[in-house]
């Protein structure tokens, strides 16, 4: 009895903050359907790269078999064009029969057996964009329901064919329909991305009290255009949209389109980078089947996942943009340590981009900076060492840095050499990083 008031007081405080469900404490991860196999439901001519539980076992083998699991990929996602065109005789969502013969429950336990989770996607309103049955104010219960039933662990609603007073009703009483489930179900919701994504039209208190995260903006395309122009809205934007993200709620620019046609080594680096930044869903939509080495590499590279789920978990900032075309970006880490990108926008070559730390709003002392792509230690820096780097256009050079008192720089001088080049706060975070 006596507990109660420390209990109350606690469900009070988390209900301001944050979804109450407890999940994705930091962002969400994991492979999603739509950017790279969109609507293709031509199964007999394409069985491949159809819609079809095939694609989704087949995408749960590589992240179980090809070592995303362990970096944090867990979520498949199914996008849009699941369903059959018709809901069955009791009114529930089913899905189309021959695409998806074996049904959503068993391929959720095909996921849970291989410790991954799946991620659906709904539509509040009549239908989904893709024109395939959507959830109508009076079928939300039915269908967090059917949902939970199936084991699914995520739910993207999208927001097609409703409008704004459907939406203003429907995207709480999907949050507590599934609340209702008693199932740990992680919820994204479209509706800001429906509404401008901007203040007045859009409350991201609200948004933050009853989803784990949310879509802000257009949707992604499969170029480097797209990815600039996700990343500028979000950055200047930045006012509004940065203070909203924390533990339990996240701003979504969108998947990660890294490992397909449209992005070169450096802009793939330079997306990873920036949505590590954001503190954003790192959501690939790729075929994991064919994935490059380098697509590989960036998608898996241990010291940006880390940075993006550092568990403090407050979304970075533009800090500048300079006329020479260079951008600088900072996230504030937990253990005082903080992660820093210098982009270029130029179309030339290299640019060497002088600075100092101090420049960049660090505090004197001392630094060490850890370059997330090269795997090189700067030691020793001062907040007002003037240092060089050479960025490619449209890439990024990207560090994870931390102040050293003397006694820790005396200790880690005397230590063995950090774990896969790792430098220590990093070591901590994050149990793929062994220390011995
Ligand atoms: C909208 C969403 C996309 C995708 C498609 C599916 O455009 O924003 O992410 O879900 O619908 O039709």
């Amino acid at each position: 009895m006596k507990l109660l008031p420390v209990i109350s007081l606690l469900a009070l405080t988390s209900a301001t903050s944050a979804l109450d469900n407890g999940l994705m404490r930091t962002p969400p991860m994991g492979w999603m359907s739509w950017e790279r196999f969109r609507c293709n439901i031509d199964c007999e001519n394409d069985p491949k790269n159809c819609i079809s539980e095939n694609l989704f076992r087949d995408m749960a083998d590589r992240l179980a078999e090809d070592g995303w699991k362990e970096m944090g990929y867990d979520h498949v996602m199914i996008d849009d064009c699941w369903s059959s065109m018709l809901r069955d005789k009791d009114g529930r969502l089913q899905p189309d029969p021959q695409r998806f013969p074996g049904g959503i429950a068993k391929l959720a336990r095909y996921l849970h057996d291989r410790g991954l989770k799946l991620g659906i996607y709904g539509d509040l309103g009549t239908h989904t964009c893709g024109g395939y049955p959507g959830t109508t104010l009076d079928k939300i219960d039915t269908d967090a329901q059917t949902f939970a039933s199936w084991g699914v662990d995520f739910l993207k609603l999208d927001g097609c064919y409703s409008n704004e007073e459907e939406q203003q009703k429907g995207y709480p009483l999907m949050s507590k329909a599934l609340n209702a489930t008693g199932r740990p179900i992680g919820y994204s919701c479209s509706w800001p991305a429906y509404r401008g994504g901007l203040p007045p039209s859009v409350n991201y208190t609200l948004l933050g009290e009853i989803c784990n995260l949310w879509r802000n903006y257009d949707d992604i395309q499969d170029s480097w255009d797209s990815v600039q122009d996700i990343t500028d809205w979000f950055f200047d934007n930045q006012e509004i949209l940065q203070p909203e993200a924390g533990p339990g709620r996240w701003n979504d620019p969108d998947m990660l389109i890294i490992g397909n046609f449209g992005l070169s080594v450096d802009q793939s680096r330079s997306q990873m980078a920036l949505w590590a930044i954001m503190a954003a869903p790192l959501i690939m939509s790729n075929n994991l089947r064919t994935l490059s080495s380098e697509a590989r590499a960036i998608l898996q590279n241990g010291a940006a996942i880390a940075i993006n789920q550092d568990p403090m978990g407050v979304q970075g900032r533009r800090l500048l943009q300079e006329r020479s075309q260079i951008e600088v970006y900072w996230r504030p880490l937990s253990q005082s340590a903080s992660a820093l990108v210098f982009l270029s926008r130029r179309q030339d070559m290299p640019y060497r981009y002088h600075t100092c730390l101090a420049k960049l709003n660090y505090t004197a002392g001392s630094y060490e900076a850890y370059d997330v792509f090269t795997g090189k230690t700067l030691s020793g820096l001062s907040a007002t060492t003037e240092f060089t780097v050479s960025i490619n256009p449209s890439g990024v050079v990207m560090w994870y840095s931390f102040p050293l008192s003397t006694t820790e720089w005396q200790c880690r001088q005397m230590s063995t050499t950090t774990i896969s080049g790792f430098p220590l706060p990093l070591k901590h975070q994050h149990g793929y990083i062994t220390v011995d």
